[in-house]
């Protein structure tokens, strides 16, 4: 495959609905969305895309009921103990952006953990957001400068477009090329809005615990048909 993005971003939305379908309590589908998170990530790593950015928590989940909430950071949990040992030998690095600071001790510890015995690798990086909301994330870089700027380490004239990214929880990613949305709903939700201007959105009605390798080929064949522009003109 040729013009493969080097960076795609999911919003994993329709657990759910899969499970309700189904007959299932919701937090199935979470369980379900969590193994299409592991299959998607390998595909990504295996067609030689670098990054791989999912939405798993957003700073505004924490309004769902408790027990969900729970399952949640219970399914987090439970892959990254899967996961610990298996993503060093399989070259993936597993970053995390958002606050993690008020999650529980103990996936503190295990995030923390995955991070550092990850980091070193530099083949493919899978991001999983987690109490991310791309404004708070704007806020928080903003205040960071400020604060800079009061302690004279900084001066307003110092920021650029070029510069901010650097204050994200995202520092030192690409933007995503592609965004892809599965639920069929056309939001971006607070999910990377510095980082998204010029993505190209696919939506589809899939949802997300039936996203199969098959449906990521549609999206990047898709893509792949796509004229960037970023605001010039065509060049085809
Ligand atoms: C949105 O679907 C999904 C979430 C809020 C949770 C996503 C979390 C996981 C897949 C589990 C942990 C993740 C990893 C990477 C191990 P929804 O519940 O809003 O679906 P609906 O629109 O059908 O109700």
């Amino acid at each position: 495959m040729s013009n493969l993005p080097r960076h795609v971003a999911v919003i994993m939305d329709g657990n759910g609905r899969w499970a309700q379908k189904r007959g299932l309590p919701r937090t199935a589908g979470h369980k379900a969305g969590a193994e299409t998170f592991r299959t998607i990530a390998t595909y990504c790593k295996d067609l030689g895309i670098d990054y791989l950015t999912a939405y798993a928590f957003s700073t505004e989940n924490w309004k769902r009921p408790p027990a969900e909430v729970d399952a949640i950071m219970g399914l987090l949990d439970q892959y990254l103990h899967e996961s610990i040992e298996t993503m060093a030998r399989d070259n993936i690095r597993l970053r995390f952006l958002g606050d993690v600071s008020v999650l529980s001790p103990k996936l503190r510890a295990l995030i923390e953990e995955t991070d550092e015995l990850t980091r070193h690798i530099t083949g493919f990086q899978a991001n999983i957001c987690l109490n991310y909301g791309g404004r708070d994330e704007i806020v928080r870089a903003a205040r960071r400068f400020a604060r800079e700027c009061a302690a004279g380490e900084r001066s307003p004239e110092d920021m650029t477009e070029a510069l901010f990214p650097d204050y994200l929880w995202s520092a030192g990613l690409p933007d995503p090329e592609l965004l892809i949305r599965p639920g069929g709903e056309m939001r971006v939700s607070n999910f990377l809005l510095w980082q998204c201007a010029y993505s190209e959105i696919y939506v589809t009605d899939t949802l997300w615990p039936d996203f199969g390798r098959d449906e990521l080929d549609k999206a990047l064949a898709w893509y792949q048909t796509r004229d960037r522009r970023f605001g010039g003109l065509s060049t085809k």
